[in-house]
């Protein structure tokens, strides 16, 4: 149930890339996103998400393991999109990423998943969809 939600955001944003149309990619801030934010964001849902059915103690420490590097991560990426700063709310969106993954790797260290959970889906995935809502090029349709 918590998986479903989390992911929704990031499944519909793959969809709309299959669809043939012409958009013009910023590719530094794409490659920030497909190669630091997302699995960083991904990794750190994970460990606010319900654990896998027969999860092992060694897999719990890995998942929990990967939910604070991917905290750190999303901390990192949040300030190198400060530095593709665009007007606006832009660096609202990124600090806003860079705040909820500080609070995200304290949640991580504590094992706290209801607090991973809770910041998860407040603080970073409102800066997902926030700055997703305001920057992502509208895709221009072929005539
Ligand atoms: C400060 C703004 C900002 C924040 C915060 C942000 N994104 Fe993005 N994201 C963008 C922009 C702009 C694009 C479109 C880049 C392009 O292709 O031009 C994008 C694109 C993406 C893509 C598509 C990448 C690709 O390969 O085409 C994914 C996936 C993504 N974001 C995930 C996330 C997730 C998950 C979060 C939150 C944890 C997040 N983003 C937070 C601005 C942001």
């Amino acid at each position: 149930m918590r998986i479903r939600l989390l992911l929704a955001a990031v499944a519909a944003l793959a969809a709309g890339g299959a669809v043939a149309q012409v958009v013009t990619h910023d590719f530094p801030v794409q490659a920030i996103m497909a190669t630091g934010v997302n699995p960083g964001a991904l990794a750190f849902w994970a460990g606010g998400n319900d654990p896998p059915e027969d999860e092992t103690k060694a897999q719990a420490d890995l998942r929990w393991a990967e939910a604070l590097k991917g905290a750190q991560t999303l901390q990192v990426k949040g300030r190198e999109l400060m530095a593709h700063s665009r007007p606006g709310r832009w660096n609202e969106f990124a600090q806003m990423l860079v705040d909820g993954a500080v609070e995200g790797e304290a949640a991580a260290k504590a094992r706290n998943a209801e607090k991973a959970f809770e910041i998860g889906g407040g603080a970073i995935y409102n800066a997902c969809n926030g700055c997703h809502k305001t920057y992502i090029p509208s895709p221009t349709r072929l005539p």
